[in-house]
């Protein structure tokens, strides 16, 4: 039995609904894998993930069919970050990021700058005075402004949101002493909002970080981020969750909860780079080989957890559902697990399509629960 698209387009036709509730697993999978996610959220959200370079000039021509198919938003896994396009004070580097732009132009998608300013994936003579102490405030904002208002103007009206600011907070939700801000204080955050709504006053603007579903000081955190800006007049759309996550964590309750504070300051909620790290925490010493005890997975997921991932995937998406008006997108990070920054020299399973990119129980769960939404 095989549901064609236009089944699916818009609100769930209740037929198809029933179909898939009714059917025996056999016929689930064949049903589920003719679905597209985008085709069956709820109107209004965006699905999507993040692509590599591979995929964005389309040498990974699996996985550019499986992204054209199941989504309407892309995300730069690597390529739009400070360190991919300007390495040096004077140059940039766009013909990569152009590519990626063009990518999800040509397929009609909400692009997502990822993103302006961060510790991380950021070069030193950004921050660095000449004897190499750390430059002044007025030097490194001017560098930051001349940073987001070439890269946001380059894409004005192109690109549809961006992380402005990512990964501001320790996990006590005080503010990180990253050298932007060491340098310029603690309106840095702000400074950098305000370059990017003067570069592109249409483009949404997002403070994006990890561990906000699951530990209340660094929400509160970012609340108090989202809540200053917004007393200053200055655009935010939404907080984005990241959705680095466990198999037990966060609970759907801490998940549910957390929705609601972040949404309770007014901006929408992202779950901005989902995945379901599969692995002991215990990783190998770098370099190291991984011991069979850190690497539990590497000949294929055992049934029982491979079901275990089905339900937790099942039950974010449920907690998703009952927040449909409060959340604008959900993106994975990386398309299949062969993709995923969380094998690291180790073999995890954290998303919905395998490595032969076959799509896994938890698609299927997540394809059932979007499909019997009320
Ligand atoms: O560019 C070099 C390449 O030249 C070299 O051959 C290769 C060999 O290892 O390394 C390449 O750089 C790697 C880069 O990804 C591109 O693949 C870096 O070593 C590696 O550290 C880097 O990891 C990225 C990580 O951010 C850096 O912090 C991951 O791919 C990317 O998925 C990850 O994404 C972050 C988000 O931006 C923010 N939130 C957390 C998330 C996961 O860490």
């Amino acid at each position: 039995m095989k549901i064609g698209r236009r089944a699916f387009a818009g609100s769930i036709c209740a037929a198809a609904a029933g179909a898939l509730s009714n059917a025996l697993p056999g016929d689930v999978r064949a049903l589920a894998q003719s679905v597209a996610l985008k085709e069956i959220v709820p109107a209004g959200w965006l699905i999507g993930a993040a692509i590599n370079q591979n995929q964005s000039d389309g040498r990974d021509t699996a996985a550019v069919e499986l992204v054209t198919r199941q989504f309407n938003t892309i995300s730069p896994e690597n390529l739009l970050k400070f360190q991919s396009l300007h390495p040096e004070p004077d140059r940039f580097t766009f013909d990569a990021a152009d590519r990626y732009v063009a990518f999800g132009a040509e397929r009609g998608m909400a692009v997502i700058g990822h993103n302006l300013v961060w510790h991380s994936q950021t070069p030193r003579w950004v921050w660095d005075a000449p004897d190499g102490a750390l430059a002044d405030r007025d030097t490194m904002l001017a560098r930051m402004r001349t940073h987001i208002s070439t890269v946001v103007g380059r894409y004005k009206g192109r690109i549809h949101g961006w992380d402005v600011v990512n990964e501001a907070l320790n996990e006590d939700g005080t503010l990180r002493d990253s050298p932007w801000r060491k340098g310029i204080g603690d309106d840095y955050i702000a400074q950098a909002f305000s370059f990017a709504h003067d570069a592109d006053p249409n483009a949404e603007l997002y403070y994006n970080d990890y561990n906000l579903a699951t530990r209340p000081a660094k929400r509160a955190g970012a609340i108090r981020i989202v809540n200053d800006l917004r007393q200053r007049g200055i655009r935010i759309d939404a907080v984005g969750e990241q959705g680095h996550w466990r198999l037990d964590s966060p609970s759907p309750a801490e998940l549910d909860q957390a929705i609601a504070g972040l949404r309770a300051t007014g901006v929408k909620v992202m779950i901005t780079e989902l995945d379901v790290n599969l692995l002991p925490t215990a990783a190998p010493a770098r370099g190291q080989p991984p011991s069979p005890e850190s690497n539990p997975y590497a000949n294929g997921l055992p049934d029982d957890v491979q079901q275990a991932l089905a339900r937790y995937y099942g039950a974010v998406f449920a907690v998703l559902l009952t927040h449909r008006d409060d959340i604008t997108r959900v993106t994975f990070w990386g398309v299949s697990d062969g993709d995923s920054w969380l094998n690291r020299g180790r073999v995890n399973h954290p998303l919905l399509w395998d490595r032969q990119r076959r799509p896994k129980p938890a698609f299927e769960e997540v394809v059932k629960v979007l499909m019997r939404r009320p």
